[in-house]
């Protein structure tokens, strides 16, 4: 097997000029991903390895035997969950994945409660963390400031795994490993990913989780993507540029009640006006970007809701009971993703294949 390139070994100026894609391979080790920073680190294979695993540990955990063993895997770890930005699901879904595989938990989540209070970098605060912890799982509202911090690590003598969990505007990576798990789990029994169409509704332009997702399908050929949205907050050029690189089709519309009889799934999105810089979000007309009951009759049988959650009304309350809606299992999918994910990391998934082998 060839050797993964190292981060200690780049300069920081270096490995800030590589393109996202450029820097995956740094953050790869045994061919498993060791620091999670981008969408675009992922190959194929280990998606593909990543949904196994995930499904693997959740038939084990089912039984208490099972929970145990999974438990004892990581026994000796300790994660370090620092959320300098709000956060419910990936918070407290990582930290059920934590209790899962064993790994204990800890949380930095307000900064004022730390010495950042007194002046101290936020550089400084992770590299202390790193002197307690095994792994620093973080969300922070700098765009990069996870890729300045792996390298800073690398650096180091602890050169611990970093897991992006959203940062700024531009990523949130295992959002997007949650995304993927959750079209994987609906469409595995009917050929798979590949060939599905998927339109992006809504807040394009600062929705983190769209960007990511929108990279990963890249990987999975054959579907076109269609991006709906008023114009002010449609999907940046960049993206479209790396789809047009990858040879996926796509479509930029404002015409969303059309676009849904089209697509294997809708992935609904909130308006991001937390970005705003003088509340220019109230002035944008979303009405014609909103998913109601209505809707739910031009959606093909076999084509799936989702959202990364938190909603607004973008989806009204009475689509929840509709089985086509799959947004509360992809928050419980969040949570076996990042189990696995962790599982991978540590490299102990070889115990989950045993475990689940010994089950048939
Ligand atoms: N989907 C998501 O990132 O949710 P939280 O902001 O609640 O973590």
């Amino acid at each position: 097997m060839a050797k993964e390139p190292e981060l200690r070994n780049l300069d920081w100026q270096t490995f800030q000029e590589m393109s996202t894609s450029e820097k995956g391979e740094y953050f790869t080790v045994n061919d498993k991903p060791h620091h999670v920073l981008n969408a675009q680190q992922f190959t194929r294979p280990q998606l593909d390895r990543l949904c196994e695993l995930a499904t693997k540990t959740r038939t084990i955990s089912k039984t208490r035997e099972g929970a145990l063993f999974i438990q004892d895997l990581l026994c000796e770890k300790r994660a370090m969950l620092y959320f300098s930005q709000p956060s419910s699901r990936t918070f407290l879904s990582f930290y059920a994945a934590c209790q899962i595989v064993g790994l204990k938990p800890a949380e930095v989540r307000d900064t004022s409660t730390s010495s950042e209070l007194k002046g101290e970098s936020p550089e400084d605060s992770v590299r202390t963390f790193s002197s307690y912890f095994d792994v620093i799982i973080m969300r922070h509202p700098k765009g990069g400031f996870a890729d300045r911090i792996a390298w800073m690590l690398s650096q180091t003598e602890r050169a611990i795994p970093v897991i992006n969990a959203g940062s700024g505007k531009d990523q949130h990576p295992t959002q997007a490993l949650l995304d993927i798990y959750t079209l994987h789990r609906s469409f595995d029994q009917a050929g798979g990913i590949e060939n599905r169409d998927i339109a992006f509704v809504g807040d394009l332009a600062r929705g983190r989780t769209v960007r990511s997702l929108a990279q990963l399908l890249t990987l999975y050929p054959g579907g076109k993507q269609y991006f709906v949205a008023p114009d002010s907050l449609q999907i940046g050029d960049d993206i479209l540029n790396i789809l047009d690189q990858a040879g996926v089709e796509h479509e930029v519309t404002g015409d969303f009640k059309s676009t849904i009889p089209k697509v294997d799934a809708v992935y609904m999105t909130r308006i991001q006006d937390e970005w705003d810089k003088a509340h220019e979000s109230k002035d944008i007309d979303t009405s014609g970007f909103k998913f109601t009951a209505a809707h739910l009759d031009l959606l093909r049988d076999d084509a799936i809701i989702m959202h990364p959650l938190p909603r607004r009304d973008e989806i009204a309350p009475d689509v929840d009971k509709d089985p086509r809606a799959m947004y509360w299992r992809q928050v419980r999918n969040g949570m076996w993703v990042r189990a696995a994910l962790l599982l991978s990391i540590f490299e102990r998934d070889r115990d989950i294949d045993a475990y689940f082998d010994s089950l048939q």
